[in-house]
């Protein structure tokens, strides 16, 4: 006898930081993980000074409900058959409003004060840019990505 399945979606995404430094983009990330229904947020490399659970931006206490791993490399958290995705300013980066997203996917965030390191930028099949004038704010920039692919499955369930 064949099941049903009662899964509402296909596939997942997680939220990856390259070495963040400030708790207030830490707290946004994980607010916006929750608030859109992401699986996993990987920290990497992010300054020892973050403490996860206190984070004035996320009173709503996101790592109880999403698990938040911190490591040294965001790639030994890759989850398996999934997709890394840059999310960065480069000359050859797709623009987010043409770029399709795979169906498990896993963002990667540069730090407030740098960009994507090129270790990690090699490692991604993707880099996606948001087309704004000059460079956003991280929490902001994790929230516009997230909401963009919740539009775009949106949009392509409802077709
Ligand atoms: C505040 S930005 C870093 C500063 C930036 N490298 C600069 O030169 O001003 C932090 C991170 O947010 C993301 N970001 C900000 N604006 C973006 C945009 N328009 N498109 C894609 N990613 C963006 C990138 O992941 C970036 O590494």
């Amino acid at each position: 006898m064949q099941r049903k399945s009662t899964l509402t979606e296909r596939g997942f995404a997680c939220i990856a930081l390259d070495r963040p430094a400030d708790g207030v983009n830490v707290g946004h990330a994980l607010r916006a993980a929750l608030g859109f229904g992401a699986r996993m947020v990987i920290l990497g490399g992010a300054d020892p000074k973050i403490n996860v659970r206190k984070l004035s931006t996320d009173p709503g206490r996101a790592y109880r409900h999403v698990p938040v791993l911190e490591v040294d490399d965001i790639f030994d958290a890759m989850p398996n058959d999934c997709t890394p995705v840059a999310v960065e300013i480069t000359a050859d980066a797709v623009d987010l409003v043409n770029f399709v997203h795979p169906e498990r996917a896993c963002y990667i965030f540069g730090p407030e004060n740098g960009s994507i390191s090129s270790e990690i930028l090699e490692k991604c099949q993707s880099v996606v840019k948001i087309p704004t004038t000059m460079s956003l704010n991280l929490g902001m920039t994790v929230n516009i990505v997230m909401y963009d692919r919740l539009a775009k499955s949106t949009r392509k369930r409802n077709a």
